[in-house]
């Protein structure tokens, strides 16, 4: 019998566990105001999506002004087993992680991001008009990225490693210039799905 109860029981927990958590089978979007932008799609698959494992994202937003420096507001409630809790701003390794202010997003890639300067910096970007040097400065444009190829690494090996999973609520709102003493520009919200991959 012991055989039978306890992959049940293991089914059922499983079960339950996914009553709770109410999984997003399609990454959910919505526009939380944006006078300089026109969101038109946010997407990423799969969803849920599996950390760390292969996604592919796709963003269709008009830029209506040019940026010069852009500032980032990022807001994120995560719930896990039912529990839903804001996360907080997180600096770990000298870079800002989490629920945090950035007062220039070029300067916070160039941090973390080795390959942002200008001889190795990726086509992507420079099909947008961002050379890897900062500021941005970037000019009205139709961002249209489609299924972009995303390696996820394993956040539960890194600094990120609160979003290694959960359901997330994320807004993340861009300024012209320092968030919130600036005009905003856009603010898009997203809800996901992260699963840790076994
Ligand atoms: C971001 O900036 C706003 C406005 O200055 C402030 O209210 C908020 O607490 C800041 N958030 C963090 C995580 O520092």
């Amino acid at each position: 019998m012991r055989s039978i109860i306890i992959p049940l029981a293991f089914a059922l927990s499983i079960l339950v566990c996914h009553i709770q958590a109410q999984d997003f089978t399609k990454l959910q979007w919505s526009d939380c105001g944006s006078p300089s932008a026109v969101i038109s799609n946010i997407d990423l698959t799969p969803m849920p999506v599996y950390n760390p494992g292969p996604a592919s994202i796709t963003i269709k937003i008009e830029l209506k002004k040019p940026v010069k420096t852009v500032g980032v507001n990022i807001n994120i409630i995560r719930t896990v087993s039912g529990i839903t809790l804001p996360v907080r701003c997180y600096i770990v390794n000298g870079a800002n992680v989490g629920s945090c202010n950035y007062t220039d997003l070029c300067t916070f890639l160039k941090s973390i991001w080795d390959d942002f300067k200008p001889e190795t910096c990726s086509p992507v970007l420079l099909d947008y008009g961002i050379d890897c040097t900062c500021p941005f400065n970037i000019s009205p444009i139709l961002l249209d990225l489609n299924n972009l190829p995303l390696d996820l690494p394993d956040a539960s090996q890194s600094a990120a490693s609160f979003m290694a999973s959960g359901n997330f609520d994320i807004k993340v709102a861009v300024f012209e210039g320092a968030p919130l003493a600036s005009p905003s520009y856009g603010c898009a919200r997203v809800q996901l799905t992260v699963k840790q991959k076994k």
